[in-house]
């Protein structure tokens, strides 16, 4: 188990720098949402934590429904997401920053008021059954008064590098084509699933888990599918799922979940269901459109109604360059990147400058981060040439799966894990 009882660490930003504990602004929208939660969080876990804990006054952009600005240079558009661009990693420290962590919205980025925001839990998996009308309620501020932890977690979106089914093996797959931008690693901090499905009370009989966010309704090709629901199996929400209200020291920003999401570490990135309402608890097994149509292998080679349904996320490595980066020949390049994987810790990353025929080792950093978390690499290269390269970078991860030249097709293109050749051309 990875999670660290949180409320012994300092409240850092993802820069590693203390949070601005003086801005007035921010202390008085805190101090407005609740006096008793702020209290509760003052004497718990430093004022720190209620920084901003009233939803930001900005407005989401009509265009994209996503609230936070997404400078070009940052992010590349895709609808209504937003993929980071992995040069705006370089010179960054371990965790992504908030302003360049992807997003990945089925709808808007809905405001949801902290001060009458409920988190609902009902179902036949509760002592009592109660009901979705008649549900077990927390409210904001008695979550933020349970014992809090934080978690280094990456969350990865499933359909992550989907561009190179079509790039690079010249397959045709339906769904955002994205190339490797749609990850991130984040400290999280928030109440562990389990304390909160505890004091529901969860019976032995419970099966799933049923999480539903507070966003609109979904509707795909005319066919309304209702709210952003994913089951999830009750063993692994005992086992390391939070309930996260903070994100890199500081609330969650709107676009990653303002005031509650979960995160499910190592699975793909849906479970992580964002503006989370309420949490269907069931002695029997649950389904929606996010289990069933949607996070299952389809294609050649599955059975019609696909796979079993997606759960843990594969292994990757990426470059910190920007895609068709332009290098200055005939000096020392030290090529950075970073590399994660859904099983666990990375133990190798080796490199490839010559189109995959040779392969050395890269010089991996971060050998006691969390294992669902990244680690960072380096690579000196020193071109003769001028001229275009590809380059390649392969991860093994501590199960001793590695990335293969080609990854398997399916029609959604859903984890690509195949080694991406990165485009750079040496000047
Ligand atoms: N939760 C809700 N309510 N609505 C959504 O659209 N998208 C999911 C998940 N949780 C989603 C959601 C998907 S597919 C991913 S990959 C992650 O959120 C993305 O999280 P992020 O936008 O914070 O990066």
């Amino acid at each position: 188990m990875h999670m660290r009882i949180g409320d012994r660490e300092p409240l850092t930003g993802s820069d590693g720098r203390a949070q601005d504990l003086t801005d007035e602004a921010n202390y008085e929208r805190a101090r407005s949402i609740s006096r008793r939660g702020l209290l509760r969080l003052s004497a718990g876990a430093g004022l720190g934590a209620a920084i901003g804990t009233a939803p930001a006054a900005a407005a989401e952009d009509p265009a994209t429904g996503i609230v936070k600005p997404l400078p070009p240079e940052l992010f590349i558009p895709h609808g209504t997401n937003a993929e980071m661009r992995w040069e705006a990693m370089s010179g960054q420290g371990y965790l992504t920053p908030a302003d360049r962590f992807f997003v990945r919205n089925h709808v808007a980025t809905p405001r949801i008021d902290a001060r009458t925001w409920r988190l609902k839990l009902w179902g036949t998996g509760l002592r009592g059954a109660p009901t979705e009308d008649r549900p077990f309620e927390l409210s904001y501020a008695d979550l933020l008064g349970l014992p809090a932890e934080t978690l280094t977690a990456s969350i990865e979106c499933t359909g992550n590098g989907r561009g190179f089914y079509t790039a690079q093996q010249g397959q045709q797959v339906s769904g955002t084509p994205w190339r490797l931008g749609a990850v991130g690693v984040a400290r999280w901090r928030g109440v562990r699933l389990s304390d909160v499905l505890e004091r529901a009370g969860l019976t032995p009989a419970a099966v799933d888990i049923l999480p539903r966010g507070l966003d609109a309704d979904y509707v795909d090709k005319g066919e309304n599918l209702g709210r952003v629901r994913r089951p999830l199996p009750v063993a692994k929400a005992l086992k390391d799922v939070l309930l996260a209200y903070e994100m890199n020291g500081a609330p969650l920003p709107p676009d990653h979940g303002f005031p509650v999401r979960l995160v499910v570490p190592s699975w793909v990135g849906i479970a992580s269901v964002k503006w989370l309402g309420d949490i269907q608890v069931a002695d029997e097994p649950l389904f929606s459109p996010w289990n069933t149509r949607y996070y299952r292998l389809f294609g050649p080679g599955h059975p019609p109604e696909g796979s079993a349904p997606l759960t843990r996320m594969n292994v990757k490595a990426a470059f910190e360059l920007p895609w068709e980066a332009t290098l200055r020949a005939g000096r020392v390049h030290v090529l950075r990147g970073r590399s994660w994987s859904g099983n666990g810790r990375v133990r190798r990353t080796e490199v490839s400058v010559d189109g995959g025929r040779t392969w050395r080792r890269a010089r991996l950093h971060d050998a006691h981060a969390s294992p669902s978390g990244w680690v960072r690499w380096e690579f000196p290269w020193r071109p003769h040439a001028p001229g275009r390269y590809e380059l390649m970078a392969r991860a093994t991860d501590v199960t001793g799966t590695s990335q293969p030249p080609i990854a398997p097709f399916n029609t959604f293109g859903y984890l690509f894990g195949a080694v991406v050749r990165h485009p750079v051309t040496l000047a």
